[in-house]
């Protein structure tokens, strides 16, 4: 324990972080964890965030990271609402506040709502007091960078603020494991003296655990396009994949099987070519919207219309699962119970932004189908998102429970628990004839086709009695 609490500790250097969400939080724990040698806070204007940080279970559920906080808060890591206070005591600020797809006026659907953003900006040139490094860690359109420093910059109190992007590529579920061992990192800054300076200094934070080839440096305006672009181009494999899903269906090709044929190429790679019921999550759909709005506004709207394509396949892919559940249960759902398993928008997450399920219910619902929904961690979420919904939606922990009484079974989440429950148990609490559709092709189809399911995959052959 290298830093006992309440020692008087004189720390190399204070790092501060503005947001403390599922990229904020995960990531300053490890860079608290791999430097000791540097004081990391954390801040926030949700309280009750802050408290959870500080209590015994996070906020979010990350596999590995309450281990690591018990292990670093109160030594080198801390969680506060002082944010006045962190900017004025910090070296170097990581700006990880959210940047939600904007809702009203000019780019409504499309464009990154940067209210936050420019509101933490004027909070940072506000409350310092000496030059710092501010460091673009939310994901934001390309050339943000340019009005973060003209905020900043146009102070009176001779205090200079060097920008820079250091996009986080960590994937929700396996976040510990991402930032232990990223593939690269990634900083941008402007070229001068100043902004190479100020990337030595944040590439230093990061040489404590990361090899020096996983270190990537580039202009500033390239690490915020890129952090965009491997968003969209993940993206856009997963929509690539389930187009030929829907081809497979008809051609009775078995899309897990092209998948891995193409994917043994190593110029494809195997990697993001699951078909699925859709892509989910906080980023994919919100950042290739946002670079559609860009491209459009710098007038290339062949490459806008080419990149928004990925999310309307997405939708599409969504819309085509509930029809294929109408057509298959005899054209009506009217009444009929259907057990959603999983909720969160991937495995291991409580996360639900964005979830396919949630479209999958609300198209449901419009069916009048009864739906209940069971998932492992994503519960409390799945209760808050769908809190509009008077009735027709019900929460059960118990995927036993929440089956029994089902016409069908509908797999949202690939959450491994789900391949090994006791499907003879489940069939026998069903109606008949009973209906299975594996939105993530998880289970193993041909034993339940056996024991008297109808399957439904996606991008194979269905298996029906009838
Ligand atoms: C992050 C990035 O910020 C986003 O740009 C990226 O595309 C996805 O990941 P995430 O950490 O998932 O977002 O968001 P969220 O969990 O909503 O956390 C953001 C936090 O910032 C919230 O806890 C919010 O309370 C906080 N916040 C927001 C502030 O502290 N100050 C503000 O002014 C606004
Ligand atoms: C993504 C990026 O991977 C990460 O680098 C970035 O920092 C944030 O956005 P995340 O949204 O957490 O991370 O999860 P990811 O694993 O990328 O999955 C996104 C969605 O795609 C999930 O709904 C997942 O189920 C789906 N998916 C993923 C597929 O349907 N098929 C696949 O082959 C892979």
């Amino acid at each position: 324990m290298p830093y006992p609490m309440g020692a008087q500790m004189k720390f190399e250097k204070n790092i501060l972080c503005i947001g403390a969400g599922y990229v904020g939080g995960p990531t300053m724990t490890m860079i608290a964890n791999k430097c000791p040698n540097y004081k990391v806070t954390v801040v926030d204007i949700n309280k009750d965030r802050i408290d959870a940080w500080n209590g015994p279970n996070c906020p979010i559920y990350e596999p590995g990271l309450d281990e690591v906080v018990a292990k670093t808060r109160g030594k080198n890591l801390f969680f506060s609402t002082e944010t006045d206070r962190g900017i004025r005591e910090a070296d170097i600020i990581f700006v990880s506040v959210n940047t939600p797809t904007k809702t009203f006026g000019e780019g409504a659907g499309k464009a990154a709502d940067l209210q936050y953003w420019e509101k933490t900006a004027r909070q940072i040139l506000a409350n310092s007091e000496s030059d710092k490094i501010i460091i673009e860690k939310s994901t934001l359109p390309v050339r943000t960078a340019e009005a973060m420093e003209r905020i900043l910059n146009a102070n009176t109190k001779g205090i200079h603020f060097e920008v820079l992007s250091n996009p986080e590529f960590l994937a929700e579920g396996s976040a510990m494991q991402d930032l232990e061992k990223p593939d690269r990192v990634l900083i941008g800054s402007r070229e001068t003296p100043e902004g190479i300076k100020a990337r030595k200094e944040v590439v230093a934070i990061y040489a404590h655990w990361v090899p020096a080839k996983n270190i990537l440096e580039s202009n500033v305006w390239s690490a915020e396009l890129s952090k965009l672009t491997a968003n969209a181009f993940l993206a856009q494999r997963i929509s690539s994949i389930n187009s030929i899903s829907a081809l497979c269906e008809k051609t009775e090709a078995d899309v897990d099987e092209v998948a891995y044929a193409i994917g043994t190429d190593s110029r494809i790679g195997s990697r993001f070519l699951k078909a699925s019921v859709g892509f989910g999550g906080s980023c994919f759909q919100k950042d290739i919207l946002n670079l559609v709005y860009i491209c459009h506004g710098y007038g290339l709207h062949e490459v806008a219309e080419y990149w928004e394509s990925v999310v309307k396949l997405n939708q599409w892919q969504q819309k085509r699962f509930i029809k294929n559940m109408l057509g298959n249960m005899f054209n009506t759902v009217a009444g009929k119970r259907i057990a959603l398993f999983g909720f969160a928008f991937k495995a291991n997450t409580g996360d639900t932004r964005e979830s396919p399920a949630l479209a999958i219910t609300r198209g449901l619902l419009e069916e009048h189908a009864e739906v209940i929904i069971t998932d492992p961690k994503a519960l409390p979420h799945a209760r808050e998102d769908l809190r509009d919904i008077k009735s027709g939606v019900s929460f059960e922990p118990d995927p036993y429970k929440a089956a029994a009484g089902a016409h069908a079974i509908a797999v949202m989440t690939e959450w491994k628990e789900y391949q090994s429950l006791d499907y003879e148990r489940i069939l026998a609490s069903m109606p008949q004839p009973a209906f299975i559709f594996d939105g993530r092709n998880i289970l193993d189809h041909r034993k339940l086709f056996k024991l008297g399911f109808n399957v439904f995959a996606i991008g194979k052959a269905p298996l029906k009695h009838f």
